[in-house]
């Protein structure tokens, strides 16, 4: 007799070729700056080169995160409020967040809700993180949002909810709509509830360049795998080899920009949008933003979204703060 199985990953239906192809073709309509979401760099493809770039001696970002949380996850769980349940935005790399799994299962049982719009980045999370003793798993195929609105209605009462954020993905977006993102994760919460974000901090520009564009490509074949992802996805006709990646600090944002140069005139078509776009030779497609923070800036910015800052932690060898939000 078949026993049913456990499920392990909640699915929604795959997002909708539709919105695909409308943001593409509203980043490429733009009139000043051709823009793509940076969303659309993780691919299969995208992800794995992502994760080596996480490898990189140029790259020090995850490992800083790593680090921080390898050192003090003992007193972020003596810092929260048992019972808790675990809700991760963004499934991550196991290798953090099992530092903080297996020290709070020094202390409850923990039922942990990792969230991502990626089935693939789900189950590597799965076979990273699933088999932790005094852990269980269930992922989210959903948005941010969406996930975490199911798991707090799983929540049984006493239970208190812990969501991280850990891959300074809020950098991301720009400010105004990073603190946006905060509220919107405080409007789930109970006050009570904690919020562990990490943020990377900005550092002196040449060192955050070449974390950007490194000397082996990875991050240079992150960037133009984009236009290689939309091809497959919406027909379309870009020739990779007539971008080149490039970086910049935009100073006055505080950001790191990646954009692909087209290194001539051309039209590229993508048959699956009925669309065709104009680049001119010079002409860059801006891809990406990595926002960076100071210490100071990230916990007026949690105040200002509904949460006191409890405490910080920031690396010494390559300015990263994990921050422990609760909400008020
Ligand atoms: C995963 C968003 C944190 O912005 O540093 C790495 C993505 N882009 N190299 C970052 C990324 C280029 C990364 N985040």
């Amino acid at each position: 007799m078949a026993t049913a199985r456990p499920r392990l990953i909640e699915r929604v239906t795959e997002p909708s070729l539709m919105d695909f192809a409308a943001e593409v073709r509203a980043g490429l309509s733009k009139p000043a700056q051709k823009e793509l979401p940076s969303q659309y760099l993780y691919d299969e493809v995208g992800s794995a080169l992502f994760e080596a770039i996480c490898l990189l001696p140029e790259y020090g970002l995850s490992r800083a995160g790593a680090r921080l949380l390898r050192e003090h996850s003992a007193e972020i769980i003596d810092r929260l409020p048992l019972p808790v349940i675990v809700a991760e935005l963004g499934s991550g790399s196991g290798s953090k967040t099992r530092s903080i799994l297996e020290a709070l299962a020094t202390r409850q049982p923990v039922r942990y809700f990792p969230i991502d719009i990626s089935r693939m980045a789900l189950s590597r999370c799965w076979q990273e993180l699933g088999h932790i003793d005094s852990v269980s798993m269930v992922g989210f195929e959903r948005a941010y949002q969406d996930g975490l609105l199911e798991v707090a209605a799983r929540r049984e009462s006493g239970e208190r909810l812990l969501v991280l954020f850990l891959g300074s993905t809020i950098g991301n977006f720009d400010r105004p709509a990073g603190e946006d993102f905060l509220r919107a994760v405080r409007r789930v919460l109970l006050p009570g509830d904690a919020l562990l974000l990490a943020t990377d901090l900005e550092k002196p520009v040449p060192q955050l360049v070449e974390a950007y564009d490194d000397s082996a490509g990875v991050t240079a074949a992150f960037n133009l795998n984009m236009l290689a992802h939309i091809n497959q996805a919406l027909g379309g006709d870009f020739n990779l080899r007539s971008f080149e990646h490039s970086v910049r600090w935009n100073g006055s944002e505080r950001r790191i920009e990646m954009h692909l140069r087209s290194t001539e005139d051309q039209t590229v078509k993508l048959a699956r949008a009925g669309f065709s776009c104009r680049l001119r030779a010079g002409e860059t497609i801006w891809t990406e933003s990595s926002h960076k923070y100071n210490c100071a800036e990230v916990v007026a910015m949690g105040e200002r979204a509904g949460y006191r800052c409890d405490a910080q932690w920031v690396d010494a060898e390559w300015p990263f703060a994990q921050s422990l939000f609760i909400a008020i």
